[in-house]
């Protein structure tokens, strides 16, 4: 048996890893196994496709990144393509994509990617691809598994950055409004606010208007408690309206951020306190994943291998504790996974006194 691995999308601490446990599992069943480089980009020619052995592996479980790289803006169906003029035309490239992995014998595809990525693996799926997914995302936004690697990790970093603010913002006496991923769904911004005891979460899910925002700051001032930090995620509207930073290249998804600066002017022109604000960025995807998201992603990994000999083509891995278990990629695809108003964390968070803005 020869099989293919490819990481696609935005990278998440914990990719290695499931690299890693993907191909011991992989040669401890006597099979062979290739690395597509940068997404498929390694099947349309535009990168490499390289043997992964029990060598290329060694010593990567505990490091970010993937060995592999990725991209988030080579979708073989739509390829952008520069025109003379400098504009882009998008074309389809999965014809080629299909005959290259033909000859280069590759028998099944294991992708690591988001719910892009996944979309991706399911139409190639569709075209014959016997393909195997692996949901990979520092959002939670993935359907059908409980979590997925990388959140862990993106969380105690955010968490980190909240208890930091926490000591200068009191010092004097300031607002600081953070702003963490999270294009569509808030699990960031609200596990990260929880754990690191922040003043007022904002997440996409819960409609928020800045007066009560501004009143929550003004009741904690007139409690002697001068400072407070505001945790926002980069998908939250404000006026209606979801902000971009910066233009995003062809074939990628608008960047979006800039929501904290806006939310804090406002603070400070409506409570006359001193506001700050900082974008946490990229920083969440950076690093060495921490234990859960090592164990989860090597998890994944294993099944993965355990799926594509149990044929389970179209399939992705899930946690669904205490198992890991194979879904149809459709499942999961099927709704985008959000915070819901009702669950657990909100009402902990509202029962230690944390604003969501409502
Ligand atoms: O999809 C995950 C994510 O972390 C989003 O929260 C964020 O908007 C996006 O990736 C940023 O991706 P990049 O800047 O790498 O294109």
């Amino acid at each position: 048996m020869r099989i293919a691995i490819s990481t696609g999308g935005g990278d998440a601490p914990g990719l290695n890893a499931v690299i890693r446990a993907a191909v011991l599992s992989a040669i401890d069943r006597g099979w062979h196994v290739l690395g597509i480089k940068r997404g498929y980009m390694g099947l349309l020619g535009e990168d490499e496709v390289i043997p992964l052995t029990r060598d290329s592996v060694r010593g990567i479980g505990h490091l970010g990144g993937t060995i592999l790289r990725t991209t988030n803006r080579g979708n073989p169906f739509h390829y952008p393509v520069k025109q003379p003029d400098g504009s882009f035309i998008e074309i389809d490239r999965t014809d080629e994509l299909m005959d290259n992995a033909r000859n280069l014998g590759i028998e099944a595809l294991i992708t690591i990617g988001g719910d892009g990525s996944l979309a991706i693996a399911q139409q190639l799926f569709e075209k014959g691809m016997r393909v195997v997914g692996v949901p990979k995302t520092i959002d939670n936004d993935v359907s059908g598994t409980i979590t997925t690697f990388g959140f862990d990790t993106a969380v105690t970093t955010a968490m980190d950055a909240i208890d930091k603010l926490h000591t200068t913002a009191e010092s004097h006496d300031r607002v600081i409004v953070l702003e963490v991923m999270g294009r569509d769904s808030g699990f960031i911004a609200l596990h990260s606010g929880v754990a690191g005891a922040a003043h007022v979460i904002l997440i996409p899910e819960i409609k928020w208007d800045i007066q009560n925002v501004c009143d929550h700051i003004m009741m904690r001032d007139g409690l002697g408690k001068k400072f407070a930090i505001v945790v926002v995620a980069e998908g939250v509207p404000f006026d209606g309206e979801v902000g971009t930073m910066g233009e995003s290249m062809p074939g990628q998804a608008k960047r979006v951020g800039g929501v904290a600066e806006r939310i804090a002017r406002a603070i400070q022109a409506r409570t006359g306190k001193e506001c700050r604000s900082l974008v946490l960025g990229h920083l969440q995807r950076g690093g060495m994943p921490t234990g859960y998201d090592r164990l989860l992603a090597t998890r994944f990994g294993g099944a993965a291998t355990e799926a594509v000999a149990n044929a389970k083509w179209g399939h992705m891995v899930a946690l669904q504790t205490p198992h890991i278990v194979p879904i149809p990629i459709v499942e999961a695809l099927k709704e985008h996974r959000v915070v819901d108003p009702s669950h657990d964390v909100v009402r902990t968070a509202r029962r230690i006194g944390i604003s969501f803005g409502d």
